[in-house]
C-alpha cells in the first residue's frame, strides 16, 4: 500500500506524513530529503549546479537511504554518511531546485522511490509521488494552507530548533520556492486528478492525520 501527500512547501506534509506513517505501522519516505541529500553532495563537490549532465552522473553514482527506526526520527544516509541535519541547511534548502529541475536526476530518483514503494507499504511526501512516481498509489492527498498560515509553521519550526529567523526574506524563499517547484517541466508540483484536496490552513497536523487515517481505512 501506497499513501501519497504532496504538497507545497510548509504545508505540514512531512510532519504529517511521519505521524501517520506511525499511526499505520509502515514506512515513511521523505523524498524531499533525497533531493536534499544530493544537492549537500553538489555543494561539497563544488559541481556546477548549471551543468544537468553532471549533476545526473552524480545522482548515479550516489547511494542515499532513508532509514525508518521505529520510534526514532528518519534517518537520511548518504554514501553511508548521516547527513539529517546537513540536509537542513539554509544554503541547502536554497539550492535543492537546481537538483529538482534536473530531468535526469528526477529519473534516478523516481527510479529509487519506486523501487522502495515495491520493497514495503509507506506514506510518501513530496511534490509528484501522485502524479509521477506512484500514479496508481491506492491513497492519494494533496496538502495545502494559505501562504501565510505556511510562513508561519516554517518560522516556529526553525525558531523551535533554537534559530534566528527573519520572516521577510522567509517568506520570500518560499514564495520563490512554490514558483520554481510548480513552473519546472519535469515533476513539477501539481494535484493529480484523483488527489483528495485537504486545506490545512484551520486544522491542527492531528486533524489532517485523523482526516487521512480515516479515509485510508474506510475505502
Ligand atoms: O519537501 P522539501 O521541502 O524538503 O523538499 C525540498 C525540495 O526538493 C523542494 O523544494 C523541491 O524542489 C524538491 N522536491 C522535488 N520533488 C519531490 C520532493 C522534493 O522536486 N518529490
Amino acid at each position: 500500500m501506497v499513501i501519497t501527500i504532496d504538497g507545497p512547501a510548509g504545508a505540514g506534509k512531512s510532519t504529517v506524513a511521519k505521524r501517520l506513517a506511525k499511526k499505520l505501522d509502515v514506512a515513511f519516505m521523505d523524498t524531499g530529503a533525497m533531493y536534499r541529500a544530493l544537492t549537500v553532495k553538489a555543494l561539497r563537490l563544488k559541481i556546477n549546479l548549471e551543468d544537468a549532465q553532471a549533476l545526473t552522473g552524480l545522482a548515479a553514482k550516489t547511494v542515499i537511504d532513508l532509514c525508518n527506526e521505529a520510534g526514532k526520527p528518519l534517518k537520511v544516509i548518504m554514501d553511508g554518511e548521516d547527513v539529517s541535519e546537513a540536509i537542513r541547511s539554509l544554503d541547502v534548502t536554497n539550492n535543492t531546485f537546481y537538483i529538482a529541475r534536473t530531468s535526469g536526476v528526477r529519473h534516478v530518483m523516481v527510479d529509487h522511490q519506486r523501487r522502495m514503494g515495491q520493497q514495503q507499504s509507506m506514506v510518501g511526501d513530496g511534490r509528484d509521488l501522485g502524479t509521477v512516481v506512484f500514479p496508481k498509489a491506492e491513497y492519494k492527498f494533496y496538502l495545502d494552507a494559505d501562504f501565510k498560515v505556511r510562513c508561519k509553521r516554517r518560522v516556529d519550526e526553525l525558531r523551535a530548533k533554537g534559530q534566528v529567523v527573519d520572516e521577510e526574506a522567509l517568506a520570500k524563499d518560499l514564495a520563490e520556492r512554490d514558483h520554481q517547484d510548480m513552473s519546472r517541466t519535469v515533476g513539477p508540483l501539481k494535484q493529480a486528478d484523483d488527489a483528495v484536496h485537504i486545506d490545512s490552513t484551520a486544522m491542527s497536523i492531528d486533524q489532517v492525520v485523523d482526516f487521512i487515517a480515516s479515509r485510508v481505512r474506510l475505502t
